[in-house]
This record gives C-alpha cells, sequence and structure tokens, in this order.
C-alpha cells in the first residue's frame, strides 16, 4: 500500500474555543506564528505525502484562503524589503497539492473521514487530526509509514496516558509485536476508567486503508449523534490488522485553550529564535 493522500478533518465546530470559534476556525489558530493546519500539512509533505484533502465547512472559507497564493502580501513584503516573511507567506501555499472538500453537517470525525471518501478515490489514506500536533522527528506520521511498511494493515499512533484521563480518548487493547509496535485486538472510543483495556490512547494519526469507507458506512452514530472513527475501525478489525505505533516525541493538544498555550511555550522552548525570550517570559510570573 503506498500512501501519497493525506485526509485532515477541520470541520467541526470547535466548541471548547468559543467564542473565538464563532468566526475563527480552531483549525487556523497558531502556535506561536503559524497555524496548527501548516504544522500537520507540513508534517505530512515530509511524510512524501503528495496530496492533502482537507474537509472542511461552510463559514469556514478562511481555510481555503490560507491555502491560496496572497501576490498583493507578498509583493508589499518584498518591495519593503522584509524577505523573510515573503518567504513565509509562500511557503504556505506551496507545500503540497492541497484541495477541498465540504462537511455539511458536524457528524463526527468518521463521517468527515466519509466525507472524502470520493476525493480519496480508493487508495489507501492517511487521516491526520490538525488539533494534535507533535514536536516529532522524523515527524509522526513518517514513523507511522515506517510501521506500515514493515506490518502492512492499517496503524494508529498511539501513547501511554495517565488513568485518570483515559475516558477523553479512543482507547487500544493490543498485544506487543515489536518494540512500540502492537497488534490492536479491541478498540474503544471514550471508556470509563473501569471499562478501558488499557491506557494507550489514540493520538491524531491514522494509516488506513480504503475498506475502511465501508466500515464507516456501516458504522451506527454513536452519543450525540456523530459517527466515530473509532467505531468504523472497530468494523475494520474484523478483516483487517491494525497496528498501534507508540510515536517518538511530544504530543500537544491543540483543540483547547491551555493545551494550545502550553503548545506555543513547549514549542517556543525548542525554537532557537524564540528560547531566551521565553525562559525570560516565563521567568517574568511570580506564582503564588
Ligand atoms: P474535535 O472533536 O477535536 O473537534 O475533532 P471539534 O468537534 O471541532 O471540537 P469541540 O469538541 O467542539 O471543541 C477533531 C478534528 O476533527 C474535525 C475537527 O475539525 C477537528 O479538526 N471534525 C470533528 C470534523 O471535521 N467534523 C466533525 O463532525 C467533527
Amino acid at each position: 500500500m503506498t500512501i501519497r493522500t493525506a485526509v485532515i478533518p477541520a470541520a467541526g465546530l470547535g466548541t471548547r474555543f468559543l467564542p473565538a470559534t464563532k468566526s475563527i476556525p480552531k483549525e487556523l489558530m497558531p502556535i506561536l506564528d503559524k497555524p496548527m493546519l501548516q504544522y500537520v500539512v507540513e508534517e505530512a509533505a515530509e511524510a512524501g505525502i503528495e496530496r492533502v484533502i482537507i474537509v472542511t465547512a461552510r463559514g469556514k472559507e478562511s481555510i481555503a484562503a490560507y491555502f491560496q497564493p496572497h501576490e498583493h502580501l507578498e509583493h508589499h513584503l518584498l518591495e519593503t524589503g522584509a524577505t523573510d516573511l515573503a518567504g513565509k507567506v509562500r511557503a504556505a501555499s506551496d507545500l503540497a497539492e492541497v484541495s477541498f472538500v465540504i462537511q455539511e453537517q458536524p457528524l463526527g470525525l468518521g463521517h468527515a473521514v466519509l466525507t472524502a471518501e470520493e476525493a480519496v478515490d480508493g487508495e489507501g489514506f492517511a487521516v491526520i487530526l490538525p488539533d494534535d500536533i507533535f514536536d516529532a522527528s522524523p515527524g509522526v506520521l513518517s514513523q507511522l509509514l515506517i510501521v506500515q511498511q514493515e506490518h502492512g494493515g492499517g496503524v494508529v499512533s498511539v501513547e501511554q496516558v495517565p488513568w485518570e484521563v483515559v475516558n477523553n480518548y479512543g482507547v487500544v487493547e493490543a498485544d506487543a509485536v515489536a518494540e512500540d509496535v502492537h497488534r490492536i485486538r479491541s478498540l474503544v472510543e471514550k471508556p470509563a476508567r473501569e471499562d478501558a483495556p488499557s491506557n494507550l490512547a489514540i493520538a491524531g494519526r491514522y494509516i488506513l486503508p480504503p475498506e475502511i469507507f465501508d466500515c464507516l458506512k456501516r458504522t451506527p452514530p454513536g452519543a450525540k449523534g456523530e459517527i466515530q472513527l473509532t467505531d468504523g475501525m472497530a468494523i475494520l478489525l474484523e478483516d483487517t490488522d491494525v497496528f498501534a505505533c507508540e510515536f517518538q516525541g511530544t504530543r500537544y493538544d491543540g483543540g483547547t485553550p491551555l493545551g494550545l498555550l502550553r503548545a506555543s511555550l513547549g514549542f517556543g522552548l525548542v525554537r532557537e529564535d524564540t528560547r531566551d525570550s521565553v525562559k525570560a517570559l516565563l521567568g517574568s510570573f511570580t506564582i503564588e
């Protein structure tokens, strides 16, 4: 299975960021100076992905605008000597071949992926959640592709989370088959702590065969009427091996305001151009 395509679901309501998400898509919120969406498109490009399909919604047109060239702005920046900035503006639109499909209603992550079926066109593909951001080298999608080449089937990224928070995640029950690689036996979305089969939580990156689309069509809506990708993958497991890869790197949850703040501080502390200022900034607080 050669993976050339990535689907990025970005059609959700982003309610945890209200009121900001009333007019600003969550996926365009920045970590320092770069929108989360750009981090994940860069991760896809690094992994050799050629085609990116962004699932978006009505009212989130600024997502498509972000990936269009902005000649006027670039021209202005070049004229005023801001060559570096002009390069950054250009880079956003040059990253990959990006196309868009609309999810008419936010009926869940599984439904968002299903919306991309026609655009994916029968191939295996990656799914990248743009509010799960990793500081990892190589990128987490590249790490998953290595596992996929070695073991075949589908692959998801997982990490061990504290047991108290397993109820926020899709959780896997799995048997180790190699270092940091497990064959999944079952999956469950947001289990109560006492029902969770493990504390291995799914973390925002997937490689899936095209059979997932038929599984999603057979997936009944869960709580809140949403079709969950985890439930679709539970059906996929009946006929297909799916592996869990414990990635190397740090995950940031960009889906909440505090998670995004932590991401900005975390990236700020590793980026050479911001490290000293972020240290000074943190030192300037008196914490009672
Ligand atoms: P989330 O559940 O984190 O996003 O979905 P959300 O629903 O927008 O956020 P809250 O819970 O209301 O704060 C993860 C990703 O899946 C997309 C979201 O846009 C996000 O990037 N998504 C979610 C869809 O594309 N469609 C959906 O129906 C649901």
